[in-house]
């Protein structure tokens, strides 16, 4: 039985997230896909729209036999991992801009819980440029996000947008 936790914001999960899950998901046999409450952060969704969010999408994804979860948790990775009992943490690699602090964090990570190891996954070209502040602010001036993101995450934009 493997475990990957694949902590992030997810603010808003996008299809580069999507593609990650489904590759770890050749790999785990289950994800705990862990969302990091920031309380510096001023977030686009909370917490529960981002839940609710990923638990909608992920029902679309190609998992074979993979258990995927979501969850989220506040203070030291490596101290959430523990206590989900996980084997690996998964990260995802977009370009070299991503391994330096992708790097920093995976060294300290063994360095504080040698117990758990780092594995990287390189997403699909196509979602080599995609984050989610990316995604935000092409949505905030207006561009179109299809094949970005999941529909429902950009209908839930556009719901967001409409209520502010
Ligand atoms: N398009 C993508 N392809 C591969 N990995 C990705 C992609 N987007 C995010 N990731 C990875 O997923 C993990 C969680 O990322 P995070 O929640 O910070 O997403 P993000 O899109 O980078 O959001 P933000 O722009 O807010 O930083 C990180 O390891 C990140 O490198
Ligand atoms: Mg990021």
């Amino acid at each position: 039985m493997r475990r990957a936790i694949y902590p992030g914001s997810f603010d808003p999960v996008t299809n580069g997230h999507l593609d990650i899950i489904e590759r770890g998901c050749k790999l785990f046999d289950e994800i705990i896909i862990a969302i990091l409450v920031n309380p510096d952060k001023q977030p686009f969704f909370s917490i529960d729209e981002r839940r609710e969010m990923l638990g909608a999408v992920l029902k679309t994804i190609e998992r074979g036999t993979c258990v995927i979860q979501v969850d989220h948790f506040q203070g030291l990775l490596v101290h959430y991992a523990l206590a989900q009992k996980a084997d690996a943490i998964v990260r995802g690699i977009r370009a070299i801009s991503d391994y330096e602090y992708e790097l920093q964090m995976a060294l300290m990570n063994r360095r504080l819980e040698p117990s758990i190891e780092t594995v990287f996954m390189m997403p699909a070209e196509t979602y080599s440029y995609v984050s989610s502040r990316l995604v935000k602010e092409v949505f905030q001036l207006g561009g179109e996000l299809k094949g970005l993101v999941p529909p429902l995450v950009e209908a839930r934009m556009r719901d967001k947008l409409a209520s502010d």
